[in-house]
C-alpha cells in the first residue's frame, strides 16, 4: 500500500508541475488525455482495482480517486487561467479603431401627401385649431341625411359612393359627416377643429382623379361666427400656407349643408396669375369648398342654430399636392413606387 501511496503521489506531483507550463488549449487538451485520459496512470488504475488484494481495495480505491479529483480541480482552474489571459490578450492585441465611420442607415423620408398634411396641421395648429378623426368607414345618415342630404335627394348625386353590403354603410365621400360628429361630441361648447382624413368616391381612375383621396375639413362653431370670421380665418390660412402675397377670391358656390356657399381659389402659385396649364389659362386654382353651416345641419349636431352658428370648409390635399410638387399624375400618390416616392 506505501508504494502505490508514493506512485500515486509521484504520479500527482509529475502532473500537476506538467499543468504550470500549460498556456494553451491545445496544450489543455493534451494534458488532460496523458492524466486523465483512458490510458492515463488514475484510468488504468481504475480498471486493475480487481488485482489489488481485497483487504487493501478500499484504500487504493479511496487514494485513486482522491487523485483523480485533485487533477480534475487543477485541471478546472488551469482552463480559467488560460481563458482569462486570452481574453486579456486579445484585448491588447486587436485594437479597436473607434475613427472608423458607422455604417450609414438607409433613412425613410415623408411620402408627399403627409408633407402636405403636416404642414396643413401646423398652421391650423397656430390658428389654435385641434385635430379631430372621425370614421372612414361611415353611415348613410352622417355622410347625407344629417348633412341636409335627405334620401333619394338629387343632391346625392354630387358625391358618387361605394355602399357595403350592410345596409346604411358606405365608404364617406367627404369628410363633413365629421362636422356632426364632432358637434355631437362637444355640443354647447365652441368648437374649432379640423377634420382631415381619407375620403372615397365612386370615380374614373384618370391622371387628375382617384377612387381615393384626402380631405381636410375645417369646422367652427359657436355664438356669434360669421361669414366675416370664414373669410378672414380662410385668407390667413392661405397667406400663412402661401405667403402673405397670395391673393384670394371668393366665388359663391352651392353645397346642401351649408348656406351661404362658396368656393376659394388661390392666385395659381405656378405663374402668379398670368395663366398657366397648371391653373388652365385661369390664373387661379380652387383650392376648397365652404359656408355657413346651414342651420338644419347645426340642429343635426344639436346645437340650436337661433344662438349659435358656424363656418366649415373642405379641401382636397392630393390637388394641390400634385401641383406643388409639380407631379403628372394623380395615381403616382398610392402606387408606392419607391422610384417616385424617393424624389421627395
Ligand atoms: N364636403 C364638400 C365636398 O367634399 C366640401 C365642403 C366642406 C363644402 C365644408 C362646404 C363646407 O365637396
Amino acid at each position: 500500500m506505501n508504494d502505490v501511496e508514493a506512485k500515486l503521489m509521484e504520479a500527482q506531483e509529475g502532473a500537476l508541475a506538467a499543468l504550470v507550463d500549460v498556456q494553451s488549449e491545445p496544450g489543455l487538451e493534451e494534458w488532460k488525455q496523458a492524466n486523465l485520459g483512458k490510458t492515463s496512470l488514475v484510468m488504468r488504475m481504475f480498471g486493475s482495482l480487481g488485482q489489488v488484494p481485497k483487504e487493501d481495495r478500499p484504500a487504493v480505491g479511496r487514494a485513486v480517486n482522491a487523485l483523480k479529483v485533485a487533477l480534475e480541480t487543477a485541471f478546472t482552474e488551469k482552463q480559467q487561467v488560460v481563458k482569462q489571459n486570452q481574453l486579456s490578450q486579445a484585448i491588447a492585441s486587436e485594437k479597436l479603431d473607434i475613427t472608423l465611420p458607422g455604417r450609414a442607415l438607409r433613412r425613410g423620408r415623408l411620402h408627399p401627401l403627409n408633407m402636405t398634411l403636416r404642414e396643413i396641421y401646423r398652421v391650423f395648429g397656430d390658428m389654435g385649431f385641434q385635430i379631430y378623426r372621425s370614421p372612414e368607414v361611415e353611415l348613410d345618415d352622417f355622410n347625407f341625411t344629417f348633412l341636409n342630404i335627405p334620401p333619394y335627394h338629387p343632391a346625392r348625386d354630387m358625391w358618387d359612393t361605394f355602399y357595403t353590403e350592410t345596409e346604411g354603410v358606405l365608404l364617406r365621400t367627404h369628410t363633413s359627416p365629421g362636422q356632426i360628429r364632432v358637434m355631437r361630441e362637444r355640443a354647447p361648447e365652441d368648437i374649432r377643429v379640423i377634420l382631415p382624413g381619407v375620403c372615397m368616391r365612386y370615380e374614373q381612375l384618370t391622371a387628375r382623379s382617384e377612387i381615393e383621396f384626402i380631405q381636410i375639413e375645417v369646422l367652427v362653431v359657436g355664438k356669434g361666427i360669421s361669414f366675416a370670421d370664414m373669410k378672414g380665418t380662410l385668407k390667413d390660412f392661405v397667406a400663412r400656407t402661401f405667403g402673405p402675397e397670395a391673393r384670394t377670391r371668393l366665388r359663391p358656390s352651392y353645397f346642401p349643408f351649408t348656406e351661404p356657399s362658396a368656393e376659394m381659389d388661390v392666385e395659381c402659385f405656378i405663374c402668379g396669375g398670368e395663366g398657366c396649364g397648371v391653373c388652365k389659362g385661369s390664373g387661379w386654382l380652387e383650392i376648397l369648398g365652404c359656408g355657413m353651416v346651414h342651420p338644419t345641419v347645426l340642429q343635426y349636431g344639436g346645437y340650436d342654430p337661433s344662438v349659435y352658428s358656424g363656418f366649415a370648409a373642405g379641401m382636397g390635399i392630393d390637388r394641390s399636392t400634385l401641383m406643388r410638387y409639380r407631379i403628372d399624375d394623380i395615381r403616382h400618390f398610392r402606387n408606392n413606387d419607391i422610384r417616385f416616392l424617393e424624389q421627395y
